[in-house]
């Protein structure tokens, strides 16, 4: 009797070894869940809107490439690089608030954004937006 409990027990064991073994090796699964929530953004929404929403950051994150809004709140960013956000293939939606610190825009910031719709930018330092002119989309409705 106590040699079955002890045997199912190694089974057991076995087969929950054997499952670590294979989430360790197997290659990150990227079509559903997002496996890496940039620190400081809260992905709550990422399953119905594939939505990232990052407060206070000082520095963009990597962003996941299934990203289809974003939200950048209460943000210290002095400038957005060129092609910050050239990976998010399918982004629609993109919104900046609330930072003062934000001077700049490369001139292809938002370069290769072929299916952004909707962009906000809203109380940011920028004294202006400049180089409309280098935002490329194929949407006809884009809206600024
Ligand atoms: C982009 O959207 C298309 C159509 O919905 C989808 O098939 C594709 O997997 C998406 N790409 C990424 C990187 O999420």
């Amino acid at each position: 009797m106590s040699e079955d409990i002890h045997s199912v027990m190694y089974l057991k064991m076995n087969l929950i070894i054997r499952m670590f073994i294979l989430c360790i090796a197997s290659p990150v699964n990227t079509t559903d869940n997002i496996d890496v929530c940039p620190t400081s953004c809260d992905c709550t929404k990422w399953d119905s809107t594939k939505t990232v929403s990052c407060f206070e950051i000082d520095v963009l994150p990597a962003f996941h490439p299934s990203t289809k809004e974003l939200w950048l709140v209460e943000t210290r960013l002095t400038s957005i690089s060129q092609d910050a956000f050239a990976n998010l293939i399918n982004i629609s939606h993109i919104y900046i608030s609330d930072d003062e610190s934000l001077r700049s825009l490369e001139r292809h910031s938002f370069h290769k954004l072929p299916k952004a719709i909707h962009m906000g930018i809203f109380n940011t330092g920028l004294p202006s937006f400049p180089a409309l002119g280098q935002i490329h989309s194929s949407q006809d409705d884009f809206i600024l």
